[in-house]
């Protein structure tokens, strides 16, 4: 497979995926798809963007005429799909912009690579071809105390968020079924870690403990998530990429549950190490707010199939990825401000216009 599509390349996750490729496999190609919402930054990949296998293509998914024109333009041998709307308040404010995104993006995808790879249930399943779909654990609901998420898990979404990467799965694995499309999924627990968006739990009270601004925690800080930094991800993504069958699924997470209050209690610890401030003085900041809609209480992940089948582990402990984060924006204060105040899109909308 050497031309490689990766959507949504500019935001957090897909940063990470596409340094890791275009660094490890110089003779493949990269092409990075993004439409450059608000969460896709092009400043993440400034290290990259001058390397020979690499290129940037502004343009948006639920786009099919575009898509199609893409896609038979540049013949990609395989597609590594994160472009998402992927922040769960934002969905309780707008599901349809989801489900556009999310569905409908997915769909046009799924369709633009059958056409060009010429899948059909009369052929075999191309071996020289792959569409992978990246997805998340919230597609499973939510646990009790007791249990984990296993690939056999029943979906049972909860969010707008969620429910929309849950349908995008299902067209996924339908196509596989229906038309013998190359698929592969991956669900992967919560992330952490360089160039995370600002809104979401961990980066926003990075933020905030910097500026001394209050740390929102909804209802009384008890939900639980699975923390994995977000380079174990990316290097889950290569096994996965690399060595999964068709039609198969994995899950992704590093055995690492935290209540909401524990972590930033750590966080606060961590920072206050960082910054010389005497012991205590940040969780000072920490506020019960209103208790976030349909918000599910425990998310945890069993990834001993990935473990087992393809021998992935995750390489870093979260009190030990949590300080190399905190290090990471207390370095890059130039990056946080600039995606705080928006001046990153002025900057990036100017030098690329939609196709
Ligand atoms: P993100 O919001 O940081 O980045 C999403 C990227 O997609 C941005 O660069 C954005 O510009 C791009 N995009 C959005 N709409 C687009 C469109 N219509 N056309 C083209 N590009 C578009 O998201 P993330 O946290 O990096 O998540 C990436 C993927 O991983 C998503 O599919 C998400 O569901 C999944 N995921 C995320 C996590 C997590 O903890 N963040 C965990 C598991 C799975
Ligand atoms: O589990 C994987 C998912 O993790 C991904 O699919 C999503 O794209 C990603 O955004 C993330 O979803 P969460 O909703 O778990 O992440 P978020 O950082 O928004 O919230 C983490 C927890 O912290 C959650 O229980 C809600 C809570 N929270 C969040 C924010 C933004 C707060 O208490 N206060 C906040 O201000």
């Amino acid at each position: 497979m050497k031309k490689i599509l990766i959507t949504g390349g500019a935001g957090f996750i897909g940063s990470h995926v596409v340094r890791l490729f275009v660094n490890k496999y110089p003779n493949k190609q990269i092409v990075n798809l993004d439409k450059l919402t608000y969460a896709g930054n092009l400043q993440n990949l400034i290290d990259v963007e001058h390397q020979p296998n690499y290129k940037f293509i502004k343009g948006d998914i639920t786009d099919a005429t575009f898509i199609n024109g893409l896609f038979e333009a540049e013949l990609f041998d395989a597609v590594l799909h994160l472009a998402a709307e992927s922040h769960v308040d934002r969905s309780i404010t707008n599901p349809l912009e989801f489900v556009m995104t999310n569905v409908i993006g997915t769909v046009n995808l799924l369709n633009a690579a059958k056409q060009i790879w010429g899948c059909n249930k009369d052929k075999v399943t191309p071996t020289d071809k792959r569409f992978y779909h990246v997805s998340t654990d919230e597609v499973y609901g939510s646990l009790g105390d007791e249990g984990l998420f296993t690939e056999t898990t029943s979906y049972d979404p909860h969010s707008p968020y969620s429910a929309s990467k849950a349908s995008s799965d299902h067209f996924v694995r339908a196509y596989f079924d229906t038309y013998n499309m190359p698929c592969v999924i991956s669900n992967c627990s919560n992330n952490y870690g360089p160039n995370h968006f600002p809104e979401k739990l961990i980066p926003l009270c990075i933020n905030n403990i910097k500026n001394n601004k209050p740390l929102p925690i909804y209802g009384k800080g008890e939900n639980i998530r699975d923390w994995l930094y977000v380079e174990d991800h990316a290097s889950a993504i290569d096994v996965i990429f690399h060595q999964a069958k068709n039609g198969t699924t994995y899950n992704i997470g590093g055995h690492n549950e935290w209540t909401n209050i524990a972590v930033i209690r750590l966080l606060c610890q961590i920072m206050d190490s960082k910054l010389n401030r005497p012991v205590g003085t940040s969780e000072q900041l920490i506020t019960f707010v209103k208790d976030r809609a349909g918000h599910d209480l425990r998310y945890a992940i069993d990834s001993s199939k990935l473990q087992t089948e393809l021998g992935w582990k995750p390489s870093l402990q979260f009190e030990e990825g949590l300080a190399k984060t905190v290090d990471w924006y207390l370095a890059n204060e130039e990056w946080l401000a600039s995606v705080t105040s928006g001046d990153y899109k002025n900057y990036y909308d100017n030098q690329y216009v939609n196709r």
